[in-house]
């Protein structure tokens, strides 16, 4: 189990810009839950998924994976937790190295072996294996530099890049936003294809209520850094988009936050 206790996140701290982006979040996620989050922009999303990443240091409040307290340890310590995928594809992959090394070094996310090692036969064989399933012909650029391809492309190796090595929770933060809706819509069913094979437990991020409740068995609405909403279970099976989008707009309209949601996307 993942968990936050009372997590408060402070920007600009002792400063006139000081600003609370997370109230007292309390969370605790249970292996193999995979929960959607959304909310306005600014709503502290990405906030959240930093403070479980390490990426962000929290100013008061503990963050637990399993029985270890980890609420000090910075990401790179944390780097074989949790795995990570980003809205940009440019982010998550290193555009002048080629799709093989990029693959490499995600094989190896917490570990400290070189590349060369990582670059083994066997890897070679496995990357091929990875790449074929996806369909999109990417098994015979393994020697292309990444930054040739698409950005659908490229975010379906992100995704591959991030299950590659074990971890306890994979955190995707609108990783389909960058797209076209035909490229989001394969890049979903192939995250909710890996989920599935991996058993994985996820934290996702998305702006599309349909995302929202397409993917996963749970849904959190996030508003002002605060937790307002947290349904799974039958009541969350009930919830049609519309249903979602309603509480969306009146939480949204409350406090003021742009609303950026797509529908049926
Ligand atoms: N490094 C930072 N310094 C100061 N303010 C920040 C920083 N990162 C984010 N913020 C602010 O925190 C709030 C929440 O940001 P974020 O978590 O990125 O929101 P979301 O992902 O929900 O759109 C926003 O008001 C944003 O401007
Ligand atoms: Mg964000």
């Amino acid at each position: 189990m993942i968990r936050l206790e009372k997590v408060r996140v402070l920007f600009n701290q002792g400063t006139a810009l000081e600003k609370v982006v997370l109230k007292n979040v309390s969370l605790a996620i249970e292996e193999g839950e995979v929960v959607t989050v959304i909310g306005g922009n600014g709503a502290g999303k990405s906030t959240l998924l930093n403070v479980l990443t390490g990426d962000i240091n929290i100013s008061q409040g503990r963050i637990f994976f399993e029985k270890t307290d980890v609420t000090r340890w910075p990401a790179e310590k944390r780097a074989s937790m949790v795995a990570r995928v980003f809205q940009d594809p440019l982010v998550g992959t290193c555009g002048s190295l080629t799709v093989e090394e990029n693959l490499a070094l995600a094989f190896y996310r917490g570990k400290n072996l070189g590349l060369g090692f990582a670059l083994s036969l066997e890897n070679r064989k496995a990357f091929v294996t990875f790449l074929e399933r996806l369909n999109l012909g990417l098994e015979k650029r393994l020697k292309d530099p990444i930054g040739l391809l698409s950005g659908g492309q490229r975010q379906a190796i992100s995704l591959i890049m991030a299950v590659l090595a074990p971890m306890q929770i994979l955190v995707l933060d609108e990783h389909t936003a960058a797209l076209d809706p035909r490229t989001a819509a394969f890049i979903i069913q192939l995250t909710r294809n890996i989920i599935l094979e991996k058993n994985l437990t996820v934290l996702m991020v998305t702006h599309s209520m349909h995302q929202a409740l397409e993917v996963g068995n749970r849904t959190l609405m996030l508003t002002e850094g605060e937790i307002v909403f947290d349904v799974k279970g039958r009541e969350r099976s009930k919830l049609k988009e519309d249903d979602l989008l309603r509480l969306f707009k009146e939480v949204v309209h409350k406090t003021g936050e742009e609303d950026e949601i797509l529908l049926n996307s």
